[in-house]
């Protein structure tokens, strides 16, 4: 009996077992369940899809994913915090409701902060993105896999197009769960109110809501055609939507694991917002076909009536940041 308690043969074992447990967690199989809030075929579905495809590619076989569209897991906010408490494995949401748990993700709501994609990629993808992804992680507890996107945002409604600010008067406008998009539609002239994504298009039906904005993709993955007649091109605000994973989830995986999710992410991510873009030209015209009236307002009076809101916002987001992103040079 002595033999075995000796301390070689103990060193032994716990060598073995280490390297059997560790040998059994870099084969760990897993289905990794993924919120969105548009279909297959949007650019989330496109990008989420991919990231699904190239995970289970690097990890052959052993890590896969299951989609769930339409919020089906909750809306974009609930979704969030239960990434952050682990009750929800990962998902794909736009930055609009983070604003309530993270003060400089507000800078995504200020209006005509960034000029084009290039201007918003090359933010993103620099050190501003990624002391943006670790605030997320500290304060959300959620792991940013990969800054992917919604897209620009335009304005929709049901009751004129808009040429100028004054044609929002009196319009019922629907703006995302976020006090800065509040107060630049109010700027602009229309009264707003912040609702949840997945009471939107039943608000628009009812006439509960004349007006809301999103990204031409969006538009047209939920067929808001069927319910607004007019289509603006306002462009007022870039979009983000970062793919996202429960950081206790992320961290529960081996080393290996996680540099595969995250290498996963990173090819995503191109084939994402290439597929973005390219649905964003395709739907301007096939809304109009499918009946919108499409109007490209001059957006400078649109530009000067929100002045105030991001001088409003900008201690809060930091003014620094806001400058830099303003400034960023790409
Ligand atoms: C919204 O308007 O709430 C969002 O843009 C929905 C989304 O993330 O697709």
């Amino acid at each position: 009996m002595r033999q075995f308690n000796s301390l070689p043969f103990r060193l032994t074992v716990l060598t073995a077992a280490i390297g059997l447990s560790s040998a059994a967690f870099a084969q760990q199989e897993r289905t990794i369940d993924v919120s969105l809030p548009l279909g297959p075929d949007s650019q989330q579905g496109i990008g989420v899809l991919k990231f699904g495809e190239e995970l289970e590619r690097l990890s052959e076989g052993r890590l896969t994913i299951e989609p769930h569209y339409d919020n089906a897991l909750g809306a974009e906010r609930e979704v969030i915090e239960g990434m952050g408490l682990g009750i929800i494995d990962a998902g794909i949401a736009s930055t609009g409701p983070m604003g309530g748990f993270v003060d400089e993700f507000l800078l995504f709501d200020l209006p005509y902060i960034f000029e084009d994609h290039g201007h918003a990629y090359a933010f993103l993808d620099s050190e501003y993105g990624d002391q943006l992804a670790q605030l997320a992680e500290d304060q959300m507890n959620v792991k940013f896999l990969a800054w992917m996107e919604n897209g620009f945002r335009h304005n929709t409604n049901s009751v004129r197009a808009l040429e100028q600010p004054s044609d929002l008067e009196g319009i019922n406008h629907r703006t995302q769960e976020s006090r800065v998009q509040v107060d630049t539609w109010e700027a602009l002239g229309a009264n707003a109110t912040p609702m949840a994504w997945t009471e939107v298009y039943t608000a628009l039906q009812q006439g509960v809501m004349d007006s809301q904005e999103n990204p031409l993709a969006t538009i047209y993955d939920v067929n808001f055609y069927e319910v607004q007649d007019y289509l603006n091109i306002t462009q007022h605000v870039y979009s983000p939507a970062p793919l996202m994973m429960s950081l206790d989830l992320f961290n529960s995986f081996s080393e290996d694991d996680q540099a595969l999710i995250l290498e996963a992410a990173q090819i995503a991510l191109p084939v994402q917002r290439e597929a973005s873009q390219e649905l964003e030209q395709r739907y301007k015209g096939e809304l109009a076909d499918l009946g919108m009236t499409v109007t490209e307002p001059d957006l400078a009076p649109f530009r000067e009536a929100v002045r105030p809101v991001i001088a409003k916002w900008g201690p809060t987001v930091g003014e620094d940041l806001v400058d830099a992103a303003i400034n960023f040079e790409h």
